[in-house]
């Protein structure tokens, strides 16, 4: 897990080596390294952010290099083990994004061999054995050494005594090839690279590449040469920039008016009074869908869980959702049921696992993610795009609300299938949606009180967060956004749960975030909120405008649009996202790039 970029071209490579890490920061950020071409292979690397390798490196002549940001599996977090790792003749470098689960018995065998290592990674293996392999074609030498090494990979690699040319490779983890006018780019990810051209070219696992200034070349794994088509990405620069806000994470919650019309956009039709996919979709959708299997980690993992309601209310249709992690070796593989994997990264090395596995039991595949040509959607029967655009912040926010929206839509669709829902009930729910992106709009209008209450629980050691239903799921997500960028320890918890164990940990200090809406558990939700202030804590009740009870029983209230019926699960997760967001703010805590986490987590 860590990003890569590759250039080769006319423009000054060490500048757009930067660029493309700062945008591949969010993927994992220990150290950063880069390599520039000039006569001889010129790097310079170090630890922490990016803005800190800019700030000192060297100004480098070259017009071809490669870079790289690091979030360490093998070997602590410092210069030496920062990538480019290079072969021990200086003359080969390599960044790696990957676990080369070999790398033991590889080393052991180069040392034998008489090369001599200098730093813990297994990425040094590498750049070694294209080195042992080399005989004057670096694409020779990098496709005899990937056929030996075991594990999940993307690769480049430059030579000095071929100072045309980058080498590419993958398997297991991410790697485009961005094509340009007398310039080619090589990436994880397309927001490196969306500066300088939206024209790309996807490589499967086991493909390599030959980046040259005015030609790129790719290869399978038996070395033919393929003829591969680019695709455009309708992502724009902008997207990927702070746009005035001191925060990606910021930019991207008052996104989600957006968010929510493209997810709506082409699916919803008022019109035709109908929800639509495309067809391979549809067809996932219609032939007996008799049980389904969510697999997600993290937030796509809540996602799941909120889904999960709805699913099972709209089309009684039952739904597991596991974690990625755990369904990849101990779920239950039903070849009658319709697997789902969330994604917004398509990359996430647990998910792909799961979904293999899925693949391989005979169950069909369906995933939902954010980026187009992303593994995820080439490893499944069909996906659906969330459509989000670039999420740059580590913590994810408008693709939650968007994964949740799709997984509604995908609800309903079911329900309308099984016949459980009648085209009156359907057009309702399309009427209601329509409205939701005004509504989310009036909530971040409205936003100003949550300042109030992110004061109120900034100093907190402890934070309890809870709901019933749907709100449950809600109440998990809203604390694991508060933990990722505040610090703060923090639990969702089901409401009725709290009296089975939760309760020991309540005290006086222990502020309570209570999501309450008025469905059929509302008379519960009011009991619970009782039981929590028997006990001192101070409560903070998230409701529907309308609600004019609550203010009885909680000590601060927090107020969305009132009539948002089943679709109040969207205006609630905003409000959650902007009091983690604030909290975070006013403890001055490093939002967009918490401390350990990467955005896409591409090793298992
Ligand atoms: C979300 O805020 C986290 N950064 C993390 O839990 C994330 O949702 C998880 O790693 C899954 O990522 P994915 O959706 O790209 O698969
Ligand atoms: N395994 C390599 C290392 O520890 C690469 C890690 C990464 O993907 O950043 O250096």
């Amino acid at each position: 897990m860590c990003g890569i970029i590759g250039y080769n071209g006319f423009r000054d490579a060490d500048k757009v080596l930067i660029k493309g890490l700062k945008r591949l920061e969010y993927r994992g950020y220990d150290s950063a390294g880069i390599c520039v071409i000039d006569k001889k292979l010129k790097i310079y690397k170090d630890t922490g952010e990016i803005s800190k390798l800019e700030k000192n490196i060297p100004s480098f002549k070259g017009d071809i290099g490669i870079g790289h940001t690091r979030w360490a599996t093998h070997g602590a977090v410092n210069k030496i083990n920062a990538h480019p790792q290079l072969s021990d003749d200086k003359k080969i470098a390599v960044i790696h994004n990957g676990i080369i689960e070999n790398f033991k018995i590889l080393k052991e065998d180069l040392k034998n061999k008489g090369i001599k290592f200098k730093s813990q990674t297994d990425t040094e293996v590498i750049a070694n054995l294209i080195k042992y392999n080399y005989k004057g074609n670096l694409e020779n030498a990098v496709y005899s050494s990937i056929k030996k090494i075991k594990g999940s990979y993307a690769i480049a690699a430059v030579c000095e005594d071929e100072p045309d040319k980058i080498v590419g490779a993958r398997n297991e983890s991410p790697l485009i090839i961005g094509v340009g006018d007398n310039e080619n780019f090589l990436a994880s990810d397309i927001t490196a690279i969306l500066k300088f051209t939206n024209r790309v070219i996807y490589l499967n696992d086991g493909e390599m590449c030959v980046i040259a200034k005015d030609e790129v070349t790719v290869f399978d794994e038996k070395k033919k040469k393929l003829d591969r088509q680019e695709q455009m990405i309708n992502w724009n620069f902008k997207d990927a920039e702070k746009s005035g806000f001191p925060h990606f994470m910021l930019k991207e919650i008052y996104d989600q008016p957006d968010t929510i019309n493209q997810v709506l956009r082409g699916r919803v039709s008022e019109i035709n009074r109908n929800i639509e996919f495309n067809e391979n979709v549809e067809d996932l959708l219609k032939n007996g869908v008799d049980s389904i299997n969510i697999v997600a980690c993290g937030t796509s993992y809540y996602s799941g869980l909120v889904a999960k309601y709805h699913i099972e209310q709209f089309t009684k249709t039952p739904v597991i959702v596991e974690f990625s992690s755990e369904y990849r070796y101990f779920g239950t593989k039903n070849k009658n049921s319709l697997v789902i994997g969330i994604t917004q990264s398509g990359e996430t090395a647990d998910t792909l696992g799961a979904l293999r596995e899925a693949k391989k039991s005979g169950c069909r595949t369906l995933v939902v993610t954010n980026v187009t040509g992303s593994t995820a959607t080439r490893i499944s029967d069909a996906y659906i795009l969330t459509q989000s655009g670039p999420e740059i912040g580590v913590a994810a926010t408008k693709t939650f609300t968007a994964q949740i929206l799709v997984l509604f839509l995908i609800a309903l669709k079911i329900g309308v299938n099984k016949n459980e829902i009648g085209p009156g009930e359907l057009y309702k729910h399309i009427l209601d949606l329509k409205e939701l992106s005004r509504i989310v709009r009036e909530v971040l209008e409205n936003s100003n009180k949550i300042l109030d209450i992110a004061y109120l629980l900034k100093n907190a050691k402890s934070i309890f967060y809870i709901g019933r239903g749907v709100n449950y799921p809600l109440a998990l997500e809203g604390a694991l956004k508060l933990k990722e960028i505040s610090y703060i320890h923090a639990e969702g918890f089901a409401a009725g749960e709290l009296k089975h164990g939760p309760f020991a940990l309540l005290t006086k200090i222990t502020p309570v975030i209570a999501i309450v809406t008025k469905d059929s558990t509302y008379d519960k939700m009011i009991t619970s909120i009782g039981e929590v202030k028997a006990r001192g804590p101070q409560v903070i009740s998230i409701a529907d405008e309308d609600d004019i009870e609550i203010e009885k029983y909680a000590d601060f209230v927090i107020r969305f649009p009132s009539n948002t019926r089943h679709l109040s699960f969207i205006p609630i997760i905003v409000i959650l996202q902007l009091i983690a967001y604030h909290v975070a703010d006013m403890k001055h805590c490093s939002i967009d790039k918490p401390r350990n986490l990467a955005k896409s987590v591409t090793v298992e």
